[in-house]
């Protein structure tokens, strides 16, 4: 394994989260090393037949002395929570009209799809200075997509649609693993992430013979499983019209409310009896084994490509 994927700093994140690892190796080196003087200290001063007064302390060591370093500690344990807590919260809202890559994670390989169709088999090639989101998904078991120098991690899950994102900041080439058991083959799970300057990425992206539109191959796939008898525009059957749907807030049976993102989407399409939006019957089948991951993949882009706002990118 490269060592150096754990030590370059290739995002923004990368340089907060050493920060706080320098500063918690700080913390506890100063710490180990103030109990190794008072150990030693108190070893020599009250060993056997020494004259050191042994009887019981003042006052204020008892009680002023035990309440101050418990408040202090206690203080410093909030700040770092805070300090981490805040750094982690901040890498999980994705950066407005970011570049998405759907990853697919399977054993034992990793599958993305550039939003320009091209594919890549453990090899994700993003550009520089660009905020990119992961949308990612996995066909069997949990696997882990991790990138040491982007100082990221996040588990990837089956039947369910986990985002991840970051702004790369320098060129180059990473590592890029699997950071969950998921097999025999876990430990070749491996591959690479290609930083690359953002003009390069564009060439690269328009290389000519690669692949489709996937809004476009989404729509194929849309008529092929026959979505488009019920949800087009001029169906019979009373299912809800899909333009505009991506980003808004949808209203379901029994009051709830849910944001129609890629995650709402896709489990509508494996599980429509769950979420079933208000004024609807939960008639719909589930498309569980009939779409693979692919054809989600293509129908979420697809349907995202019937609203403004997901037309954006
Ligand atoms: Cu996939 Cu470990």
């Amino acid at each position: 394994m490269n060592m150096s994927s754990f030590i370059a700093q290739a995002s923004d994140h990368a340089a907060r989260v050493d920060r706080i690892f320098i500063l918690l190796v700080a913390i506890s080196g100063a710490i180990i090393l103030l109990v190794l003087i008072l150990v030693t200290t108190f070893a020599v001063r009250y060993r056997r037949g020494s004259n050191a007064r042994r009887g019981r302390l003042p006052g204020w060591m008892q009680r002023e002395l035990e309440i101050g370093w418990t408040a202090a500690t206690l203080f410093v344990f909030l700040f770092l929570f805070w300090w981490a807590a805040s750094s982690q919260l901040s890498a999980l809202a994705p950066a407005p009209g970011a570049l998405e890559i759907h990853v697919e994670a399977k054993q034992w390989m990793w599958k993305a799809q550039q939003p320009n169709g091209i594919r890549e088999i453990n090899e994700l090639h993003v550009p520089e200075g660009k905020p990119v989101r992961l949308v990612m998904t996995s066909q069997d078991v949990i696997h882990s997509m991790f990138l040491p120098s982007l100082r990221i991690k996040q588990d990837v899950l089956p039947g369910r649609t986990v985002d991840l994102w970051f702004t790369a900041k320098k060129t180059g080439t990473f590592a890029l693993m699997c950071a969950e058991f998921c097999g025999t083959e876990h430990s070749r799970m491996t591959g690479r992430i290609v930083i690359m300057p953002q003009a390069e990425y564009a060439r690269w992206s328009a290389a000519p013979g690669q692949g489709d539109d996937l809004a476009r191959l989404g729509g194929d796939v849309f008529r092929k499983l026959g979505c488009s008898g019920c949800h087009g525009a001029n169906a019979s059957v009373h299912a809800p019209d899909l333009s505009g749907l991506f980003g808004r807030i949808v209203m379901l049976d029994g009051g709830r409310q849910v944001v129609a993102d890629e995650a709402y989407i896709s489990d509508s399409i494996l599980m429509p009896a769950r979420d079933v939006a208000a004024g609807y019957q939960a008639i719909m089948p589930s498309y569980r084994g009939v779409a693979s991951e692919d054809d989600l993949v293509k129908l979420v882009a697809y349907i995202k490509s019937l609203s403004s706002q997901g037309a954006r990118h």
